[in-house]
């Protein structure tokens, strides 16, 4: 008999919705693969980094940001958190006044130039002086941040004993829990065994995001063919990293790490001199995710371990941002299916893994989504 269970509707607590007319077609992917809801990343263009749009600074306001969205159709979804793009500009005065409007719940560090529409980011260490991640501590403002060091080269950016995620965590993030102990962190598309280990040692105001790619796919993958839709930031890993984040997220006592796809879709992602860095998973992660537990050895016919799948995908997320997770259900089955590209109003494409990849096809597929 086909394996099949309902869930929750799920949340992706790390999704790029971008800008513009394509925006319609990224959330109505989420909406087709049961998400109740997302928290938005705030690098679009302008970047999403003020509260209201009287505020005179040159970037979107979360106000705006969530207006485009809800225009969009994301007025479909259960949750909608904008986090906001911590850059120079970004004050201790901006995050009470956040806090105070309702507006703010989560703000976003991006490493300088680390990643897609990055520019704007600024080294940690200006939040930690300048009273800004203090001010997110007094009112418990989520840190949504990406771990990487930036500016590395070489060697030290990625080599098999040490990498940008690694030394992050290693150096920067201790720094940053020792100094901040109440700050609500979320480590996110953690990549690395020594992601894990911090967040796994950190107290309840620590937790984890992990994506769909991160816990199917290493290095080996990305370089074997040059499967460049397989490219994101962080990039995929090693083995011993995979099964870190495969054990950290089918453990029975998991209550820290949850779903954040981190999909992030390019139209154009190989140049003439060079490669967008983004998985896009909209459309196809539960699937995905359902398919990294069970290549764990976790198999997702016995009752126990789908309440694991499902503390990780429905559960742990709303539990640690403080929301109530879905009464709304739908059902995974293991019935294959496959991946389709999905198309722009002006014809151009994106491109879902595991499309490119060795196995193009689903394992499991998704039905009787309620509305
Ligand atoms: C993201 C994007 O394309 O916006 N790319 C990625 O590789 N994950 C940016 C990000 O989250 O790093
Ligand atoms: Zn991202």
């Amino acid at each position: 008999m086909t394996v099949q269970f309902l869930l929750p509707k799920w949340f992706d607590l790390h999704v790029h919705l971008r800008q513009g007319s394509n925006m319609v077609h990224y959330v109505q992917a989420q909406i087709e693969m049961a998400c109740a809801g997302v928290l938005a990343m705030p690098n679009t263009l302008p970047p999403t980094a003020k509260i209201l749009q009287q505020d005179d600074l040159p970037y979107w306001s979360l106000e705006e940001y969530r207006q485009m969205l809800l225009d969009a159709g994301a007025d479909a979804f259960e949750q909608l958190i904008v986090p906001l793009y911590l850059t120079k500009d970004t004050t201790p005065n901006m995050i009470e006044q956040g806090a105070q409007s309702g507006l703010l719940q989560a703000c976003k560090y991006y490493p300088p130039h680390g990643t897609t529409n990055s520019d704007h980011g600024r080294p940690l260490a200006n939040f930690m002086e300048n009273g800004v991640f203090q001010a997110m501590e007094e009112y418990g403002i989520v840190l949504c941040i990406h771990g990487e060091k930036h500016g590395l080269k070489g060697p030290d950016y990625f080599d098999s004993e040490i990498n940008a995620e690694r030394s992050f965590y290693e150096e920067d993030m201790v720094k940053l829990a020792v100094r901040f102990p109440k700050l609500k962190i979320v480590a996110e598309h953690m990549t690395t065994k020594e992601a894990v280990a911090f967040v796994k040692k950190g107290g309840n105001n620590i937790a984890g995001s992990i994506t769909p790619q991160h816990l199917l796919y290493t290095v080996g993958n990305l370089v074997q063919g040059l499967r460049y839709h397989l490219y994101c930031l962080p990039l995929v890993k090693f083995n011993a990293d995979l099964e870190a984040l495969r054990q950290a997220v089918t453990d029975p006592k998991n209550t820290k790490f949850f779903a954040g796809t981190d999909s992030a879709p390019h139209t154009k992602k190989a140049t003439e001199c060079g490669c967008a860095a983004g998985c896009f998973t909209g459309g196809v992660a539960p699937q995905l995710y359902a398919e990294a537990f069970e290549e764990d050895g976790c198999d997702l016919g016995a009752p126990e371990n789908q309440e694991i799948f499902k503390r990780f995908l429905c559960t742990n997320g709303p539990n640690f941002y403080g929301f109530k997770p879905s009464e709304k259900t739908f059902m995974l089955s293991k019935t294959p299916d496959v991946a389709k590209p999905l198309k722009m109003d002006n014809g151009e494409t994106v491109t879902p893994l595991p499309v490119g990849l060795e196995r193009p096809e689903l394992a499991w597929s998704i039905t009787d989504i309620q509305s």
